[in-house]
């Protein structure tokens, strides 16, 4: 079985709907910020707050939508969801981790393993395999218009930030300055 066959099974034996809305409902009795003091707060971004979910046989990211990314609306976050959907059916895009978006308790979070900081070996091949994945986003019409952030679970990387997955045809490139680094950084001109 590949490394990337052996994280979905595992990502899908330890994945319990159930589990995580129950989660979700506790962290929406909170306020993003205490949300920080929670035990399983791992750390945010801009747009998300990420929590771990103890699961077997792995743990779980469930990385819940703040509100400077909620404020997009309900048609962004719907062709957003979509452009997930779409990305998670690729084949052979090794670094797209299996990934849940569920929305509960008036929540938007999305559900991937979790993973630890690269191993050498993974930060030699990791670069290669980001060309590919920009390739096989951008032969399905999408685009990844940020700084891919990777880490790595049972030998096999994968990219952990998706907030800024979009649809080509929508994409409003942040700044030109932007999608040019991160299109070099993906190798890709
Ligand atoms: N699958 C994961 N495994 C381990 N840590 C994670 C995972 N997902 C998120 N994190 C942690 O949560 C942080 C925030 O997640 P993420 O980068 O997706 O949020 P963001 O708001 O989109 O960030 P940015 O502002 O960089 O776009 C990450 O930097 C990382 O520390
Ligand atoms: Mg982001």
């Amino acid at each position: 079985m590949s490394r990337e066959t052996n994280l979905k099974s595992m990502f899908y034996t330890a994945y319990d709907a159930s589990m995580i809305a129950s989660f979700l409902a506790r962290v929406a009795t909170k306020r993003e910020q205490e949300r920080r003091a929670m035990s399983e707060f791992l750390g945010e971004g801009t747009h998300f707050q990420s929590f771990q979910m103890a699961a077997t046989p792995i743990s779980l990211a469930v990385n819940v939508a703040k509100n400077t990314f909620t404020q997009k609306g309900d048609a962004a976050i719907g062709r957003w969801k979509a452009a997930i959907e779409l990305a998670r059916s690729l084949e052979n895009a090794e670094l797209i981790p299996p990934m849940a978006v569920i929305f509960g308790s008036g929540l938007t979070a999305i559900v991937m393993p979790k993973g630890n900081n690269l191993s050498r070996a993974a930060e030699k091949t990791v670069p290669a395999s980001l060309h590919d994945v920009a390739k096989a986003l951008g032969q399905a019409g999408l685009i990844l218009d940020d700084y891919p952030q990777v880490r790595e679970l049972l030998g096999q990387p994968f990219i952990i930030d998706w907030s800024d997955l979009s649809f080509l045809r929508d994409s409003s490139a942040k700044s030109e300055s932007t999608r040019s680094t991160s299109s070099s950084l993906l190798g890709i001109n």
